[in-house]
């Protein structure tokens, strides 16, 4: 994340081998990207100590928590589910972002959660996240759930585009419509991940410059870039390995057009470190720094983060 308000911050998703990427190839980075959830333990609404600190991840995030700007990713809220949002789960988050000066919070547009009260946690995982019907009726669920986000929260909301292997088709109106209005009526903003656009036109032919024409990249707080991999025939965002050849030509194409963009985010699963290597994760960013410069982005001098 960029801590000067013209220049864009180049940084990772923090996850349990960063660290150890680190260790083997210090990188120039701006900003680590945290998903707060996967510090505690949830133990469910109404539980007298819900939210619980996983030990082991909060020592080793803590060095380079000391050192870099945070922002925060969140994946356990569903904003598109039909049972009411969990504040409970938001003051939590709100609470970890201030202790951590988080300049803003993003989630998914999409959901994941069905209401169940059998489980001890009161819902149910479907398995995949699923897209929301991009139309009137969400736009009417989604606007005042924001509002609510971003009063509870006391911070820029983004929401970002999702991937969808179960597209809605027939829609009454395109994602990027759906985003922007949401922008006009809620306040909300854009994380632009690149990749799940990349997913979109492999797997069922999205046209991205009629995606990104569409947007208003003024909205464009962050974008995300990340690997792939095909299983059973699809193209999957599975954050495996390195970032394709496309998605750097993307980022250089949409990047210098987002008047507002403060941060770009590598995102890869640990489980890339068997197929790639340590030292060529901590490289992409650099090449990502360099696939920025090239564009004419102006870059923000880094830090160089070792562990
Ligand atoms: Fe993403």
């Amino acid at each position: 994340m960029s801590r000067d308000a013209s220049t864009v911050g180049v940084g990772l998703l923090f996850n349990p081998v960063v660290p150890a990427v680190l260790d083997a190839c210090p990188a120039d980075l701006d900003h680590l990207a945290v998903i707060p959830e996967a510090l505690w333990v949830d133990d469910g609404p109404g539980s007298p100590r819900r939210f619980a600190e996983i030990t082991q991840t909060a020592l080793s995030i803590a060095p380079l928590l000391d050192r870099l700007p945070v922002v925060a990713h969140g994946i356990s809220l569903s904003i598109g589910s039909a049972m009411p949002l969990d504040d409970e789960h938001l003051h939590q988050m709100a609470a970890w972002c201030d202790q951590h000066a988080v300049p803003w919070y993003s989630e998914h547009l999409g959901f994941f959660a069905v209401a169940d009260a059998a489980s001890r946690v009161g819902r149910r995982h479907t398995g995949l996240g699923l897209p929301l019907a991009c139309d009137r009726e969400t736009l009417d669920l989604l606007v005042p759930r924001i509002r609510r986000i971003r009063r509870i929260t006391g911070r820029p909301f983004l929401l970002e585009n999702g991937v969808n292997y179960t597209p809605i088709v027939d829609q009454e109106m395109s994602e990027p419509a759906l985003l922007n209005r949401l922008a006009t009526h809620a306040g909300s903003e854009v994380l632009l991940d690149l990749h799940n656009l990349y997913v979109e036109s492999v797997n069922h032919g999205l046209d991205l410059d009629d995606y990104v024409g569409e947007l208003d990249l003024g909205l464009v707080r962050e974008i995300h870039v990340a690997g792939g991999m095909r299983l059973a025939g699809m193209y999957t965002d599975s954050h495996s390995g390195l970032v394709p050849d496309a998605v750097r030509q993307l980022l250089a194409a949409v990047a210098p057009r987002c008047a507002n963009l403060a941060a770009v985010t590598f995102e890869f699963h640990e489980s890339s470190v068997l197929a790639v290597g340590l030292a060529p994760l901590a490289e992409e960013i650099d090449r990502l720094r360099a696939v920025l410069r090239a564009a004419g982005v102006r870059v923000t001098e880094a830090i160089r983060v070792a562990c």
